[in-house]
């Protein structure tokens, strides 16, 4: 057999200093997303030996408190019978002190076509949390039901009651995106339930289902998916793929997700994806997703890695909408406030200089007067990320000096203010507005040191902070 050298960073240039990436090569997806031993735990899709998608591994890295992240060695390598051409993504749970792997084992049949393959699922343990072991009797769930295409992949398991339960990212013989539920006592046998939600419209919702999350928020059921094949509207869906959220309440009888409601997008940004959640120890619910798209641009490839996770963040529910703040650990990261002053925003544009590449910016603006145009902007020469909100018309648009295709976001009710909290890493920013009612996820590629800007239309006031944050969070 050949053996491979794993790939290596050769310029650090849009390296980022607080978010989980691995070392070198490729990642996409988070998974295994949980707190074990009083660790937290990400894995990651990565692949270690070039900076593209390919066979994927496991990568890992673990945290005492959501900010501070140390690169663990790799959890899962393909190549075994169960999972010849890839460990797909996939959850982690933790049982009698032991913490269980279940992902997806991906498998050509050999003909060269990328769309000629088959999945199954499969299991891994670990007693420290840091070395892993395929389960012996490989897979645990052998082969997709009756019912399903080949799209069948993406574990997510938790527990309800004394019995485990785990949903798939599907699609139906109908050729329907779909969340389908299995049962088990003991994690290795697992019984087929049927589907809990199912695309009604190929078009509005999609033939696959990728990344599912089920999990209860203050008293409701939260789908969290990433559907392939939603039709793109003028300001909705404009992603190659989105992620988000249904909403109503999981009846385990039926098996059915009553009361659904419409599919919402979680974040409107360019580069957010196949988020997963888990639970902290103080019970607060906790989102980490891919930042990037399958379609995105990744300039870093050129330097032998692309891609990384976002912050992890607060979710929360408010009727039926998510929020999404920055999880509250995330101000540990904060080394120096540089401003912390009241403003009075005009035309011409205020300027909020970072002393590095990592840097929060946060505000609230006052809009009780006349209706306002406000911009927000992170700039580094012709490089920028410009956030225009219109009062009148309760709009979001964010638009991106390297893509001509602009992400949008309505705002409901009149608030008679305008929160943000922006947060910036080397080549990427992360945008909350109104207490994380809207959120834009985006990387983009500055080659100078970036600064924040802030103007109105009309006079507005109201109060800025700005802190310095620490340049270096995570070890590899
Ligand atoms: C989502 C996804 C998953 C799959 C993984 C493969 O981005 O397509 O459905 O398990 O990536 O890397």
């Amino acid at each position: 057999m050949q053996t491979q050298t794993p790939i290596t960073v050769t310029n650090s240039r849009y390296r980022l200093g607080d978010h989980l990436m691995a070392k070198a090569g490729w990642i996409n997806d988070p998974n295994g997303f949980c707190y074990f031993k009083g660790y937290y735990h990400v894995f990651y899709q990565h692949y270690p030996y070039g900076a593209e998608w390919g066979p994927m591994h496991w990568g890992h890295a673990r945290s005492r408190d959501l900010v501070h992240w140390e690169t663990l060695p790799i959890a899962l390598t393909p190549g075994d019978p169960e999972d010849q051409d890839g460990c797909f993504s996939g959850s982690a749970i933790v049982k009698d002190d032991c913490l269980y792997l279940l992902y997806t084992g991906h498998h050509y049949y050999g003909d060269n076509d990328p769309d000629h393959f088959w999945q199954n699922q499969n299991m891994a343990y670990s007693t420290d949390g840091v070395h892993f072991t395929k389960y012996a009797q490989n897979p645990v769930i052998a082969q997709a039901p009756a019912d399903n295409t080949q799209h069948f992949r993406d574990p997510k398991v938790w527990q309800h009651g004394d019995a485990y339960y785990m949903i798939l990212g599907s699609q139906g013989q109908d050729q329907l995106g779909r969340v389908i539920l299995y049962r088990s006592s003991d994690l290795k046998h697992w019984t087929y339930l049927g589907p809990i939600a199912q695309a009604t419209n190929l078009q509005t919702e999609g033939y696959m289902w990728e990344c599912p999350d089920l999990f209860e928020l203050d008293g409701q059921t939260v789908l969290l998916t990433s559907p392939q094949g939603i039709q793109a509207e003028a300001k909705r869906f404009l992603n190659l793929n989105q992620t988000g959220y249904f909403i109503g309440e999981l009846d385990y009888q039926q098996p059915q997700l009553v009361d659904r409601g419409a599919f919402s997008e979680l974040d409107h940004g360019h580069d957010f994806y196949a988020s997963q959640t888990t639970l902290t120890p103080d019970g607060r619910r906790i989102v980490i997703g891919w930042m990037a798209m399958w379609e995105s641009v990744m300039p870093e490839q050129a330097d032998g890695w692309a891609g990384a996770l976002t912050f992890p963040r607060e979710l929360t529910r408010v009727g039926k909408q998510l929020r999404m703040k920055p999880a509250r650990e995330l101000t540990a990261l904060r080394t120096q406030t540089l401003t912390d002053t009241t403003v009075t925003l005009e035309a011409t544009p205020q300027r909020f200089q970072p002393t590095h590449r990592q840097a929060e910016f946060k505000g609230q603006l006052d809009l009780t007067t006349t209706p306002a145009v406000v911009t927000l902007a992170v700039r580094a020469g012709a490089v920028n990320v410009t956030l225009t909100y219109d009062q009148a018309r309760g709009e979001l648009t964010l638009r991106r000096s390297d893509r001509s295709d602009a992400r949008y976001a309505q705002v409901s009710g009149q608030p008679t203010a305008l929160t943000f909290d922006l947060w910036l890493d080397t080549s990427s920013l992360e945008v909350f507005l109104n207490d994380g009612a809207v959120t834009f996820t985006e990387r983009f590629y500055p080659q100078s040191q970036p600064h924040f800007e802030l103007q109105s239309d009309q006079a507005l006031s109201g109060h800025v902070q700005l802190f310095d944050l620490t340049q270096q969070a995570v070890t590899y």
